[in-house]
């Protein structure tokens, strides 16, 4: 399962790039406003881009067709690699399908149900983004959701990817991969949660610990 960061701001994204563990990066429109009401979008997301190379979801505002087509394709003038970030609406599935006739990449975005992640496949999503964090939120087992789409893909043969999104803590990222998740997109400071454990703080002082007293006793 692959890793992207689920943010917008530059120094988390510049340092999780740095580890190596990541390989896209997906943002959203509240994810953008929380680093600066104020920020050029577009300015930002090239900012992004220049730090990591691979995946980059760009969400549209638009909530008719026409309007997310046109945005659609004045995001991918800004960078030709965009994946196009569509909301699971009805008008988002025609924007969809049609982006999909042109080959370009789209993220179908707040998915929720089994149903909704077998029309955006239909709809020939690229990627289908399962919200975890927001299903848990209101008493609904996000384990089992993402369990039960993972199972549909493996029975359909759909190709669209799977991202499991909306993720709120580590556990999120080990229900994904064993799920079959191709993609868990992390929150910066659960990255970070998830890369720590305080066997392994305490199993390194020891050893540092041991080496300095080797070294004293020299
Ligand atoms: C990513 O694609 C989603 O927009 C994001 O994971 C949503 O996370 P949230 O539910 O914590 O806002």
């Amino acid at each position: 399962m692959e890793l992207y960061v689920d943010s917008a701001n530059i120094t988390h994204i510049r340092h999780a790039a740095s580890l190596g563990i990541i390989s896209g990066v997906t943002t959203n429109p509240s994810l953008l406003a929380k680093e600066d009401p104020s920020v050029d979008v577009k300015e930002r997301i090239l900012e992004i881009h220049a730090l990591v190379g691979g995946h980059l979801s760009v969400e549209v505002i638009a909530t008719d067709t026409k309007g997310m087509l046109r945005e659609a394709h004045d995001i991918l003038s800004w960078f030709p690699d965009a994946v196009i970030k569509i909301p699971m609406i009805p008008a988002g599935l025609s924007a969809v399908n049609e982006l999909y006739k042109e080959e370009i990449p789209t993220n179908v975005t707040l998915v929720f149900s089994p149903t909704q992640a077998i029309a955006a496949a239909n709809a020939g999503a690229a990627y289908v983004s399962v919200f975890m964090g927001r299903l848990d939120d209101i008493a609904m087992d996000s384990n089992a959701v993402l369990d039960e789409i993972c199972e549909i893909w493996d029975v359909q043969g759909y190709e669209s990817e799977i991202i499991s999104a909306s993720i709120r803590h580590p556990i999120h990222i080990t229900q994904s991969a064993k799920a079959g998740a191709d993609i868990a997109t992390v929150p910066y400071n659960v990255l970070i949660q998830s890369l720590n454990h305080p066997l392994t703080d305490s199993g390194l002082q020891k050893f540092l610990d041991d080496y300095a007293k080797m070294q004293a006793a020299k």
